[in-house]
């Protein structure tokens, strides 16, 4: 069966509620005939809700940017788990982005317990993974992608494995306007594709998505897409204005 794009947004810290209302209405009837992609944005966990409610019945998804750990009610303070995320309409989050990593003290363990409880809690995790500019430059890309694919979906069955999608975001390409070209995101992709099959299995590794992300914009799309092992694009920048992501969910 082919694999279905998958068009992400990243709100990250952007947008008060009333924004991201506005925004995600703007976006409603640009993406509406949109059938050959998965459409997903990914405001702030205060507009998940209303944001939810506004959209549904429409073909855009929502996502969270992180959860929880713990998955059970507990005294942690500040934490959302992955059901609270499921009860306000979500059907996927966003997990181990660079920027929790370099920010937040996120770990390949940590990720790996937050898609176990993504997954526990029925929503679709996209894990993200991405070597810096000073790994690649040093020639540890590709070891560093590998052992955080390898931690992060370390004791996931097949069947979590239909329930995961990967997003490659080399940190050197996020908010730099400076995009891996086509050829470099590829060449990454194929490999975690073959990691992939090695850690879980071949079947696994052709269904699994793999999503590009870092400076993708309506201008580069087309090329990344046309790339055997692109499966669709997390994007931050050009998603937080409805007009260049419906562009970019408009590839084709
Ligand atoms: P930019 O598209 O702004 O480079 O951000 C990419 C990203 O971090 C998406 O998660």
């Amino acid at each position: 069966m082919a694999r279905r794009p998958v068009i992400a947004g990243n709100w990250k810290m952007y947008k008060l509620l009333g924004e991201a209302v506005e925004t995600a209405l703007a976006l409603k009837p640009l993406v509406a005939n949109a059938n050959h992609c998965e459409i997903v944005i990914a405001p702030v966990y205060t507009a998940l809700k209303t944001v939810a409610d506004r959209l549904e019945g429409s073909n855009i998804k929502v996502a969270a940017q992180n959860c929880s750990t713990e998955t059970k009610f507990s005294a942690r303070t500040g934490e959302i788990s992955a059901d609270m995320i499921k009860d306000v309409g979500c059907a996927h989050v966003i997990i181990g982005h660079s920027e929790r990593r370099q920010f937040f003290g996120e770990t390949d363990e940590s990720v790996n317990q937050k898609t176990k409880a993504a997954l526990h809690s029925g929503l679709t995790a996209i894990v993200c993974v991405g070597e810096t500019l000073d790994e690649r430059e040093s020639g540890n890309a590709e070891q560093i992608v590998k052992s955080q694919l390898v931690n992060g979906t370390d004791g996931l069955t097949v069947s979590d494995m239909e329930r995961i999608i990967i997003a490659y975001e080399p940190v050197w390409a996020i908010g730099t306007g400076k995009t891996a070209t086509p050829e470099q995101a590829q060449e990454m992709h194929g490999f975690i594709r073959q990691i992939i099959a090695e850690a879980h299995s071949e079947e696994t590794a052709k269904n699994i998505r793999i999503l590009y992300g870092g400076s993708v914009k309506p201008e580069n799309i087309n090329d990344l897409m046309n790339e055997s092992d692109i499966d669709g694009a997390l994007v931050g920048g050009a998603s937080l204005e409805a007009e260049s992501f419906a562009k970019i969910v408009n590839y084709r």
